[in-house]
């Protein structure tokens, strides 16, 4: 089963076309990887799958349902951490969490369940009581995609989670990420590091100029873009002789 069908997705501003035509098809279960440069088109296309901005033109289909017609439907069924940084300044890490929950009427008990076990894999127990403002930006980067996991979800839409987070941060992150597609979760994740998508995704789509350019594994990925790299590596040593 696919958990996101796109055909013909476009996404014009004035003489923009930031999303250029994308068809994709996300299997169920596996992380996708989605790998560009900047201005590519990745955050406008998560803003098209998310429905949280509508297509020029184009069908898409989430979890089974047209999002066009039944947008909160998708909604409740999906999560998304966005690039851009959203907290509230003066609550703390844990009440940052416990309010998401509420949000999201997660019951109390499995709430509080919830964010005791979020502030450990997110290794923020030490700094639970500090007030968003106060916190680094890698902390606050961990805070915002931890709240995420407070609610139920069949597939999560990531915008660059890993940004300002140290090598040890990172690797947690996409441990537990992995962790939890082995319990059923699907990820849509976007990325400029090849190495982080060879590390966690199943299937990487290359998108340049609102155009997806190649979809494949990361190891096929590799294997044709890398032999590039290595012509070019060659000729080098060959000038220098
Ligand atoms: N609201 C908007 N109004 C006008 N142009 C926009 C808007 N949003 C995005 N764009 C343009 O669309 C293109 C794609 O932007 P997008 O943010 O999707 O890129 P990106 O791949 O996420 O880049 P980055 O790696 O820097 O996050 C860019 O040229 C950008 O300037
Ligand atoms: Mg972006």
């Amino acid at each position: 089963m696919s958990s996101i069908i796109a055909k013909s997705l476009y996404k014009s501003y004035n003489s923009v076309n930031a999303v250029d035509g994308i068809d994709l098809s996300v299997k169920s279960g596996q992380v996708f990887g989605f790998l560009g440069p900047n201005g590519a088109g990745k955050s406008t296309t998560i803003k098209l799958l998310t429905t949280l901005i509508p297509p020029t033109s184009g069908e898409l289909t989430i979890l089974g349902i047209n999002a066009k017609e039944n947008p909160l439907q998708v909604r409740h069924r999906i999560g998304v951490v966005l690039q851009q940084p959203s907290y509230e300044p003066s609550l703390s890490v844990e009440k940052s969490l416990e309010k998401y929950g509420l949000m999201w009427d997660v019951p109390g008990k499995i709430r509080k369940k919830r964010v005791e076990e979020l502030l450990s894999d997110f290794d923020l127990n030490e700094i639970r009581k500090k007030k968003t403002e106060d916190l680094s930006i890698g902390q606050r980067r961990r805070l915002q995609v931890a709240r995420e996991f407070m609610h139920d979800m069949d597939l999560l839409f990531l915008d660059e989670p890993t940004i300002g987070l140290d090598p040890s941060a990172r690797r947690n992150l996409l441990d537990f990420l992995k962790m939890k597609v082995k319990d059923g979760l699907t990820i849509f994740f976007t990325t400029h590091i090849l190495t982080e998508a060879e590390y966690i995704c199943d299937e990487v789509a290359i998108i340049n100029k609102g155009r997806i350019i190649a979809v494949d594994s990361p190891d096929d990925l590799k294997k044709r873009f890398g032999s590039k790299k290595t012509i070019k590596i060659h000729l080098v040593q060959v000038n220098e002789k």
